[in-house]
């Protein structure tokens, strides 16, 4: 391109991978040619990265949209697109909704992104591509920053597990994993960069490897691989699947010094009944089981779960079994969500039966409950020492430093700024519902040669 370069903005909505998406098509706009930049009110082109997964994260990009009406009437220039699950989804209905639309494309198809635009500005009308060849090349990923030191990086995409609710695996398609060798290349490329802790990102992650061939194949050998890349102190994956929890990942988590102990594993339920009608493939006995064998494996291990409430016909004494699970389990942190109902997915023929202030009152339930263990939890841990990665000035207290556990508690502390991106051990003095406040005591030693040389006889230090 000649001149001025245009400048895209990528608004973005949705989980990681879509955050995730979001940093590969910037990465391949800016090898077009393209411009760079937050500031929509001035962005050439403003390209939205959209999620399906509830009906609420829809329609919030809805009246986005709405609100550029008279923008793109006004300014000719103007591009606007949609890309990601919505436009999977709805593909030329949004044209339809919104006339003005230049570019909707879908999961499978936004590397072609840079050159749709080219097309669309060169005046030549508006883009509709929901169909792809469900190719998305993960070669390319950068690796998605989170802070100097943390990085994800995609394992897998898609999903083959047609929970009842989810529209995932319509808009995102069928399970496809990244081969190991990319995954350790893309990690190494990260770690000679300053990345001391990568998050491997899958919708499914516990299902990694199936449909690759090799011995290498599996998620617990792809950490054994990520756990050998010099320079990295950490590494965690989201999200599991309770029914996929393996002997040899949770094998993995209680070997590999690296790998943190902390396990995403959504439970969505705590009743027999709505976990069959979810189609999840496990009761709530199975989930408790596998808590207990990740325990009884790892001591040190913490869990996150997401919960669903007002799933079709979910009766009290069915929402009951999840507050008792939720409370028995006593997970690190629970992600909790009112039931949105999806089109094409099997939940949605049913009546949406549960009315909305009853979840509610479902949800404030839950999330008050689980408030009162994160307070009793964290209160728990004050005086112990805790490893943590050091990961630079606390936003909330900038003459201060935070980091995360192994668990993935955020800790405030008191320390030198050039610790940063160092592990340390910090003794805990205080806490919050959220928070947990200390001093940093000593750098530990960082993973040398000599913990290399134990890890690969297969047992890692725990604090
Ligand atoms: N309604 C509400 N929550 C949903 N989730 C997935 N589908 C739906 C839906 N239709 C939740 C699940 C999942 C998380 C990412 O989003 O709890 O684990
Ligand atoms: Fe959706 Fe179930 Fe797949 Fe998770 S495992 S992405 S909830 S279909």
């Amino acid at each position: 391109m000649s001149g001025t370069p245009p400048t895209v903005c990528i608004v973005t909505f949705g989980c990681q991978m879509n955050k995730l998406d979001s940093q590969l098509l910037r990465g391949e706009l800016a090898r077009s040619g393209f411009a760079l930049t937050d500031d929509a009110a001035r962005a050439d082109v403003v390209l939205y990265n959209t999620c399906s997964v509830r009906r609420h994260a829809e329609d919030r990009v809805l009246s986005h949209l709405g609100s550029y009406r008279r923008r793109a009437l006004r300014e000719g220039r103007f591009v606007l697109g949609v890309i990601g699950c919505m436009a999977q989804r709805l593909g030329p209905k949004l044209i339809e909704r919104f006339g003005f639309l230049d570019l909707v494309c879908g999961t499978h198809a936004f590397l072609r992104v840079p050159e749709y635009l080219r097309h669309v500005m060169a005046g030549q009308g508006p883009i509709v591509d929901v169909e792809g060849d469900g190719e998305v090349s993960f070669a390319r990923a950068p690796g998605m920053r989170v802070g100097p030191h943390r990085a994800y990086v995609s394992v897998m995409r898609g999903c083959d597990n047609f929970c009842s609710y989810c529209i995932v695996p319509y808009v995102r398609g069928r399970e496809v994993s990244r081969p190991p060798q990319e995954v350790v290349e893309e990690v190494e490329a990260l770690s000679a960069d300053g990345v001391r802790e990568v998050i491997l990102l899958g919708q499914n992650v516990n299902s990694y490897g199936r449909g690759l061939d090799g011995e290498d194949a599996g998620l617990a050998g792809l950490l054994a691989l990520v756990n050998e890349v010099e320079g990295l102190r950490r590494i965690r994956f989201v999200t599991s699947h309770p029914r996929d929890m393996s002997d040899a990942v949770l094998g993995a988590v209680a070997g590999l010094v690296r790998v943190c102990e902390y396990l995403h594993v959504p439970a969505q339920s705590g009743s027999d009944a709505v976990l069959r009608r979810m189609n999840r493939g496990y009761t709530a006995a199975d989930y408790r089981h596998m808590v207990r064998r990740a325990r009884e494996r790892i001591p040190a291990v913490e869990l996150a779960g997401d919960f669903m409430v007002g799933f079709p016909g979910e009766t009290d004494a069915e929402f009951d079994d999840t507050l008792r699970l939720l409370r028995d389990v006593r997970f690190q942190q629970s992600f909790i969500f009112k039931y949105s109902p999806r089109p094409q997915t099997r939940a949605a023929n049913w009546p949406d039966d549960v009315p909305d202030e009853v979840k509610r009152e479902r949800n404030q339930r839950l999330l008050a409950a689980q408030e009162e263990i994160d307070a009793e939890r964290r209160a728990a841990m004050v005086g112990r020492r805790v490893e943590v990665l050091v990961d630079g000035p606390s936003k909330s207290d900038p003459a201060k430093l935070s980091g995360r556990t192994r668990q993935n508690d955020i800790v405030v502390f008191t320390g030198d700024r050039s610790l940063a991106g160092t592990l340390g051990t910090v003794r805990l003095t205080d806490s919050t519902v959220l928070t947990l406040f200390g001093e940093l005591r000593q750098a530990t030693v960082q993973h040398g040669g000599t913990e290399l040389a134990r890890l690969r006889r297969g047992h890692g230090g725990r604090s």
